[in-house]
């Protein structure tokens, strides 16, 4: 409790306040599939719930006010995307895309595994299930710990989380020089578990976490079609578990919040602020954000306010920064629906603050206010 307490502190402390704040989960007390749970948490609130660390677990048990409840739907699906990803999932541990660097040995990945391992400096991909001594990351000290033991990845993981905070990282090449030392300094002379893996698990929301917290042999895709994952509310301490999806279940949202900056910025300037300081500029996927769109877009200084919104010419559609193409839509007449002058500036979406209160497309050039997400308080 106390060790989960301090790396809060320092996490709040390190990193961008907002990334930080714990999300703000809604349970719903209502048997649904993952696919109606998931409209609902659309409707109500942002999505399905997102988790990036312990923390937000924890956030997660108290949200379910119910001792009857064993299982609920949180926001993660298999996808046919496979990608390698840190244990330590935490969007706010990386900046930039350096979540992205890699120093595979020549030829690798090649498919021998899903979990990987560095020897000495480079990287390998392996076999989970191999035995291997690893090093883990303590968020407190920021310091490297070696492990002299021979684990599997999984077990290894466990082992970093109970006593430090996760399995290593490697942001760049300094890190990697830091880690291959320790390695070399520990004496040991084996491949070292680091914490890479890969899997084709996705958020809902789009979330770049790629924090997991399976129980022992799962996700184990029994029967074939498990596909959706639940929280064990009750005896499994917050772990998680692969189901089928059409099951019904009780399940939990997350709400982010919405910001408004009542800053006169380009349409990529906002966005670069969003991205800096909140979550994102916000997207607009059904009525009921947009209502709470509007009641914030009331409150600004110019006549429209930035929304997420984006025209490509090259497909000639719409779509939202966070990757999705319009279903709801509100655009004023004459906007959005016709064809774009893609002469122009790049053609950007905004939110009228009065009358209303529809959409419009305007150059990215224009100067306006504008409106994040962030997370929940
Ligand atoms: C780990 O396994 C390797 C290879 O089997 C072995 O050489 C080494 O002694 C083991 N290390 C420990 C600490 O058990
Ligand atoms: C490597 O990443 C760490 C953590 O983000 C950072 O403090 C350090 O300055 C980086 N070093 C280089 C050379 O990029
Ligand atoms: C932003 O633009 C609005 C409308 O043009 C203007 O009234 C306001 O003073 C501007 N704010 C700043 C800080 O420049
Ligand atoms: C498209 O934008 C360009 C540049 O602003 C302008 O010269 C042109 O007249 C516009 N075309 C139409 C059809 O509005």
């Amino acid at each position: 409790m106390e060790r989960k307490t301090f790396i809060t502190l320092i996490l709040s402390a390190v990193f961008s306040s907002s990334a930080c704040v714990p999300r703000q989960y809604h349970f719903v007390n209502k048997k649904l599939t993952w696919t109606e749970a998931q409209r609902n948490c659309r409707e109500d609130y942002t999505d399905l719930a997102t988790i990036n660390n312990k923390n937000d677990i924890e956030e997660l048990l108290k949200s379910v006010n119910d001792d009857q409840i064993q299982h609920v739907w949180i926001g993660l699906q298999k996808t046919v995307s496979y990608k390698w990803k840190w244990s330590l999932g935490d969007p706010a541990f990386y900046t930039g895309n350096n979540s992205q660097y890699r120093n595979w040995v020549q030829g690798k990945p090649n498919g021998d595994g899903d979990c990987s391992n560095m020897n000495p400096g480079e990287w390998n991909d392996n076999t989970c299930a191999n035995i291997l001594p690893f090093i883990c990351y303590s968020d407190s000290s920021k310091g490297y710990i070696p492990v002299h033991q021979n684990m599997t990845w999984r077990d290894a993981q466990n082992y970093c989380r109970k006593y430090h905070t996760d399995l290593v990282s490697v942001r760049n090449q300094t890190e990697n020089q830091q880690i291959e030392k320790i390695r070399n300094d520990a004496h040991i002379t084996d491949g070292v578990w680091i914490g890479l893996f890969r899997d084709s698990w996705e958020w809902s929301d789009q979330s770049d976490s790629s924090f997991r917290n399976w129980m022992t042999n799962k996700p184990d895709n029994y029967g074939g079609n498990e596909n959706c994952a639940v929280v064990g509310v009750k005896s499994d301490h917050g772990q998680w578990d692969d189901w089928e999806c059409d099951i019904k279940t009780q399940f939990v949202c997350h709400e982010d919040k919405l910001v408004l900056v009542k800053q006169n910025l380009s349409w990529n300037e906002a966005l670069k602020y969003c991205r800096e300081n909140h979550v994102d500029l916000v997207s607009v996927h059904s009525e009921q954000i947009q209502r709470r769109v509007m009641n914030v877009a009331r409150k600004a200084f110019t006549a429209e306010v930035w929304l997420g919104l984006r025209h490509s010419c090259t497909l000639g559609i719409w779509f939202w920064v966070n990757g999705e193409i319009l279903c709801y839509q509100n655009w004023a007449a004459g906007h959005g629906t016709g064809v774009e002058n893609c002469s122009d500036a790049v053609r950007v979406g905004a939110v009228q603050s009065g009358g209303d209160q529809r959409w419009v497309s305007l150059p990215q050039t224009d100067k306006l206010n504008f409106i994040c997400t962030s997370y929940g308080e």
